[in-house]
C-alpha cells in the first residue's frame, strides 16, 4: 500500500516537476462591463464566472484598448495597436485591413510548444485576405464568425452572412442563438481531445455585445429590472454565464480540470449605450477613462493560488507573454508585452509600471485621444471620449450618437478645454479630481514619456471608402475572404 502511495505522489510530482504544459481556456466576453457580473454587482447572476474568478487570481488592475480590434490584436501579438496601424476605430467589414501578418499570433506560439489550438468564438482582427484569419494564424480549427457583430439568430450583418466552420460558411445555423452553437462546439472539441498533448481553447464568445438579443427564459431572471434594455442585457450575460458553467463542467467530467489553467478577460468596458455598465468607473467603450480600458480579468487553476487578488498593471499585451510563459515557454520580449506570470503566480515582483491606454493623436486622428499611466497617475492628452460621465445601470441617459467620434472630438476642441487631465488612481479610480493644474510637473513628466513611447506609433490604416471587391453578392452572400 504504501509503495502504491510513494509511486502515485512520485507520479504526480513528476508529471508537474517536469513542466508538463497545462491546458489552457482562454475566456473573452464581448463589451461586459467593470459593473456587470455578479462579483461587483449583486444585481447581477453569474455565479460560475464568480466562482471561477473566486477559486483564482482576480486581476483587479487588468487594462484592455477601448475597442475591440484594437483589444484582440493587442491580445493575440502583444503589441499595442498604434504600432499597427489600428489605433482608430474597429476594423469594418468592408476594409482591406487585418492586424499586419508580421506580427505571430498566440496560438502560433503556443503550436511551437506542442499545443492543439482551438477557437470558437468572435475573430475581428480582419479576413480579407486567407492568410488574415484564424486558419492561417495558428488555429487548428475555427468555429465562429470574423467581424465585429451580427444578428445572435441569424448570423448576419449588412446583408452578409457571417458564420464559419473552419474555411465554410455555415447556412444551417439560422435560427439558433450563437451561444448554444458555441457552447455545443467547445464542448465537442473537449470531448475529443487526446488529453496528453495540451490544448488552448480560445473561447472569444459574442455575447453580450449589441444586438441585445437573448432567450426569454434568461431574460426572466431579472423581473426587478425595469429598463427592456437592461433587463435583456442582464439576461445575456446571465447565459453567457451559463455556457462557462456548462463547459467548466464538461471540464471536470472529462478529468481535466486539475490539469487546466482557465485565463477570463473582457475586450473593453461596457458599452452605455447598449446597456453596458462600468459604475462607478468613469465613461465606457469607445473612452480611455477607466469604464472604457479597466475591466473584469482572473486566472484560475494549475500553478495557482486559490482566493487571491494581484494588484500589478496588467495591459492586454501582456497576455500573449503570460501564456506562453505559463505554457512553460519562453516569453517573447520583442513587443510591448510583459509575462505577469511569475507575479500572478508566484508573488514576484510586478513587472509593469506603465502604460498606454491608446495613441490616436497626431497622424489624422480620428478619436483625438491618447493617454498613459505611469505608477499611480494617469495623464489624458486630448479628447477622451464620448461617454465622459458615471452611469448607473438601469437609467436612461441621452446619449450622443457614437458613429460621429470625429465630430465631438472637434467640438470638444472649439469649447477651448484643456489639453490634459491627470488623476491619481490610487486614491481616486473613479476620476473625479482632475490634478492637472495642481501637478504640472507630473503633466510634463507624463507628456514627455508618452511623446517617447509612441515615436514608433505608424500611420493609422483605415479606410474610408469601402471597397466593393469585399461585397457578400460576390462570394454566395457572405462575407468572406480573398479580395485583398
Ligand atoms: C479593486 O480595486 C478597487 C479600486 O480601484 C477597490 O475598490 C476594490 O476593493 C479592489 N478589489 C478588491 C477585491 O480588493
Ligand atoms: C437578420 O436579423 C436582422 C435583425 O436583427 C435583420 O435586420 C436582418 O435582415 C436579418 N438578416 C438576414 C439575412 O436574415
Ligand atoms: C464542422 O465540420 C466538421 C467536418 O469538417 C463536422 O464534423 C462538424 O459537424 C461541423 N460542425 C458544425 C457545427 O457545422
Ligand atoms: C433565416 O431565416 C429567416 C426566416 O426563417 C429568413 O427570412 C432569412 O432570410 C434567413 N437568413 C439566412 C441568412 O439564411
Ligand atoms: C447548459 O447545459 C444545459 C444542460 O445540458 C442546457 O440545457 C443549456 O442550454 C446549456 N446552456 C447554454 C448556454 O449552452
Ligand atoms: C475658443 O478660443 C478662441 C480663440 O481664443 C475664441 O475665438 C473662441 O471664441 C473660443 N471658443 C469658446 C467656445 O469659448
Amino acid at each position: 500500500m504504501e509503495t502504491i502511495l510513494r509511486y502515485l505522489v512520485l507520479c504526480i510530482c513528476l508529471s508537474y516537476c517536469q513542466g508538463k504544459p497545462p491546458h489552457i481556456v482562454f475566456i473573452v466576453a464581448d463589451d461586459l462591463g467593470w459593473n456587470d457580473v455578479g462579483l461587483h454587482n449583486p444585481d447581477i447572476k453569474t455565479p460560475n464566472i464568480d466562482k471561477l474568478a473566486r477559486d483564482g487570481v482576480i486581476l483587479n488592475q487588468s487594462y484592455v484598448q477601448p475597442l475591440c480590434s484594437p483589444s484582440r490584436h493587442s491580445i493575440m501579438t502583444g503589441y499595442y495597436p498604434f504600432k499597427a496601424g489600428l489605433q482608430h476605430l474597429v476594423i469594418l467589414p468592408w476594409q482591406p485591413v487585418c492586424s499586419p501578418l508580421q506580427f505571430k499570433f498566440l496560438p502560433q506560439r503556443l503550436k511551437d510548444l506542442g499545443y492543439a489550438t482551438h477557437m470558437v468564438g468572435k475573430w475581428h482582427v480582419g479576413f480579407c485576405s486567407w492568410n488574415c484569419t484564424p486558419t492561417y494564424r495558428g488555429f487548428d480549427s475555427f468555429f465562429g464568425y470574423y467581424n465585429a457583430q451580427e444578428d445572435y439568430y441569424n448570423h448576419s450583418w449588412y446583408n452578409g452572412l457571417d458564420l464559419r466552420n473552419n474555411t465554410k460558411v455555415v447556412r444551417d445555423l439560422n435560427g439558433t442563438y450563437s451561444l448554444y452553437a458555441f457552447e455545443k462546439r467547445a464542448k465537442e472539441i473537449l470531448n475529443n481531445h487526446d488529453q496528453s498533448t495540451p490544448l488552448f481553447l480560445y473561447l472569444p464568445f459574442q455575447n453580450v455585445h449589441d444586438p441585445i438579443q437573448v432567450p426569454k427564459q434568461y431574460e426572466d431572471v431579472y423581473p426587478n429590472i425595469k429598463s427592456d434594455g437592461r433587463r435583456k442585457f442582464s439576461g445575456m450575460v446571465s447565459a453567457l454565464d451559463e455556457a462557462i458553467g456548462n463547459i467548466t463542467d464538461r471540464i471536470k467530467e472529462l478529468g481535466m480540470y486539475e490539469d487546466t489553467l482557465f485565463a477570463f478577460t473582457a475586450d473593453n468596458g461596457g458599452w452605455i449605450q447598449y446597456f453596458g455598465n462600468n459604475y462607478p468607473l468613469r465613461g465606457g467603450k469607445f473612452t480611455i477613462y477607466e469604464g472604457g480600458t479597466r475591466v473584469i480579468a482572473f486566472m484560475t487553476g494549475v500553478g495557482l493560488k486559490k482566493g487571491t487578488q494581484y494588484d500589478g498593471i496588467m495591459h492586454a499585451v501582456d497576455w500573449s507573454a503570460t501564456l506562453v510563459d505559463a505554457a512553460g515557454g519562453t516569453p517573447p520580449t520583442d513587443g510591448d508585452g510583459m509575462s505577469q506570470w511569475k507575479a500572478i503566480s508566484g508573488g514576484a515582483e510586478p513587472p509593469r509600471n506603465e502604460l498606454v491606454y491608446n495613441y490616436d493623436q497626431h497622424l489624422n486622428p480620428v478619436q483625438g485621444h491618447a493617454a498613459i499611466r505611469i505608477g499611480d497617475w494617469k495623464l489624458i492628452d486630448g479628447y477622451p471620449g464620448q461617454y465622459p460621465d458615471w452611469y448607473k445601470p438601469d437609467t436612461v441617459y441621452d446619449l450622443p450618437d457614437f458613429n460621429k467620434p470625429e465630430k465631438y472630438f472637434r467640438d470638444y476642441i472649439k469649447m477651448n478645454k484643456s489639453r490634459y487631465q491627470l488623476y491619481n488612481l490610487k486614491d481616486d479610480p473613479t476620476e473625479h479630481n482632475d490634478l492637472s493644474k495642481q501637478y504640472l510637473d507630473k503633466v510634463r513628466e507624463l507628456s514627455a514619456r508618452l511623446n517617447e513611447l509612441t515615436k514608433s506609433a505608424v500611420k493609422p490604416n483605415y479606410p474610408d471608402i469601402p471597397d466593393p471587391k469585399s461585397l457578400p453578392s460576390r462570394f454566395g452572400g457572405a462575407w468572406s475572404p480573398g479580395w485583398c
